[in-house]
């Protein structure tokens, strides 16, 4: 079938500190991640997601680039990244990399200059304004907690950072901003990148007049009260790189990190001649309750549709809780973490999987005083941030590298993580690496699954019951929620996420069947 890679890709995303370390400086790199990479070809993706591995201050792990055309020491050089890139290629992966153009690192040569002299030209890269009455230029506050502004003492003058201090904000209407990152998307597309992941895509561009935009309490996961952001120029811009990506051979893509609840305006970011794909994060604040999930996949496959798009559907990142824990933890969490995985691929659309939840890996929780993300310290701990899900993958044997690293992991690894190792995982039929494998084996070889149509069935309450089709073939996927017991359909049992013995699908579990 000649379809879009894309529209039914399912992207495995690697955080690069955290995936393996081949230095035995307990922090992952990128001839590390190579090593790792028949793991997820394995694993049966068709491509990897690497977050930012640029030369960066580690302000935000990361998310504080300072220089966009290069490796930072800690990860490798370029070379590493183009045997990395040569190798994935080689397995038939593709890779996407992480463009972060919201915000630069304080240490970016461009911030520098704009703060040692405020005449110079960089200066207007930034968004600097004189404060009002004493007080910041506006109400904005930081996503990470405190406002949104810093005094820059020099000058008196105050920057915008979204994010923490370490992260000025660059000004979109500056027109040597919007050719920097044409020539930094190029240098990537050169080296054979197949697509970025966009940072923070809804906030480029601020509402020229700055206005006053008070923060509901408690800031709500998703962005669609921010009226001085999601502005409509943002979409030119998304035209003019897709004009640019759509230049160079074999499709390269690009996924918006969109955070927007409202579907609609969602979707405007994958107009026909705009991004190929946003993130859906419609499931990651959703409890395990069949009609809000229903609603969430309709809200979805509507909005998506209208504009011709493919929907894509997220249940874990970088970001956010790990599944099982948000579920509930233990046993049942696990149980319902594992259905979710047969929801998640059985739905039309691309998928993204975060590194370890094939391995069903729990949240961790860290004593205090070994957290590291900003997020904690801005908010004094009322927020304790995103440590918890960004633990190195365990790979094999035990405490305390895991065989992640061969000295000490930047956050130590759960000494109980023993049997959930990719190794201790290997061969056991039952466990979570084996069925994530057998779904995306199904998924790779049933264009019914990939790229069929979608219809709902009837089902009893605490259910969820759709078929995907294609040609002479039906898949039903069946979500048991809470239900005592659900009857599956008549056919031939593919997969299921729990034992169904007599054909009756047990709560918390799902399956797909042929029909
Ligand atoms: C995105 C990233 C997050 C980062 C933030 C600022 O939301 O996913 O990890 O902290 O942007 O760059």
């Amino acid at each position: 079938m000649n379809e879009h890679w894309w529209r039914s890709a399912v992207i495995y995303q690697i955080y690069v500190r955290s995936f393996a370390d081949s230095d035995g400086d307990g922090v992952g790199d990128l001839p590390g991640i190579r090593s790792r990479l028949p793991h997820v070809k394995e694993l049966g993706v068709d491509g990897i997601w690497l977050t930012p591995f640029y030369p960066s201050p580690g302000a935000d792990h990361g998310y504080d680039v300072s220089d966009y055309v290069d490796v930072d020491p800690q990860f490798g050089t370029l070379d590493d990244f183009d045997a990395l890139v040569a190798d994935a290629h080689r397995l038939g992966l593709r890779v996407i990399v992480d463009i972060v153009p919201n915000h630069t690192s304080n240490e970016h040569q461009w911030f520098r200059n704009a703060v040692s002299d405020p005449q110079h030209p960089d200066r207007a890269r930034y968004i600097f304004r004189p404060g009002r009455d004493g007080e910041p230029p506006n109400v904005w506050t930081s996503a990470f907690g405190g406002p949104a502004w810093t005094l820059d003492d020099a000058s008196g003058e105050y920057y915008l950072h979204l994010f923490t201090p370490e992260q000025p904000d660059l000004d979109w209407h500056n027109g040597r901003v919007r050719e920097d990152f044409e020539e930094i998307l190029r240098f990537w597309l050169d080296r054979g990148v197949d697509g970025f992941r966009i940072d923070v895509g809804q906030a480029l561009y601020k509402a020229p007049d700055l206005h006053d935009v008070h923060q509901p309490e408690p800031r709500p996961a998703f962005a669609d009260w921010h009226t001085g952001i999601n502005q409509a120029e943002v979409h030119g811009l998304y035209r003019s790189w897709r004009r640019l990506a759509d230049s160079y051979p074999d499709e390269r893509m690009y996924v918006g990190e969109v955070v927007l609840e409202n579907q609609v305006e969602l979707a405007k970011y994958v107009r026909p001649d705009e991004l190929q794909l946003t993130f859906n994060f419609t499931f990651l604040y959703e409890d395990w309750n069949a009609k809000a999930l229903r609603a969430r996949i309709e809200r979805t496959l509507e909005a998506f549709g209208a504009v011709g798009a493919t929907a894509s559907w997220v249940l874990e990142n970088h970001d956010v809780t790990r599944l099982p824990t948000r579920y509930g933890g233990g046993e049942e969490g696990r149980r319902r973490a594992r259905a979710a995985t047969l929801l998640l691929l059985g739905l039309p659309g691309a998928a993204f999987l975060y590194q370890g939840q094939e391995l069903g890996l729990e949240e961790v929780e860290l004593p205090d005083e070994l957290r590291q993300d900003p997020v904690f310290f801005r908010t004094n701990g009322a927020r304790k941030g995103r440590d918890g899900c960004r633990v190195p993958i365990p790979w094999s044997g035990g405490p305390p590298g895991f065989g992640f690293t061969a000295g000490s992991p930047w956050l130590p690894i759960p000494a109980d993580w023993t049997a959930l190792s990719a190794e201790a995982q290997e061969g056991s039929p039952q466990s979570s690496l084996a069925l994530h494998r057998a779904a995306l084996e199904l998924r790779r070889r049933i264009d019914a699954l990939r790229t069929g149509s979608f219809a709902w069935r009837e089902s009893p309450s605490g259910t969820l019951l759709f078929e995907r089709a294609s040609g002479n073939e039906t898949i039903v996927c069946v979500v048991n929620l809470n239900a005592e017991h659900l009857q599956l359909p008549d056919g031939e049992l593919l997969l299921a996420s729990e034992p169904a013995p007599g054909n009756l699908l047990p709560p918390s579990s799902a399956a797909w069947t042929r029909v």
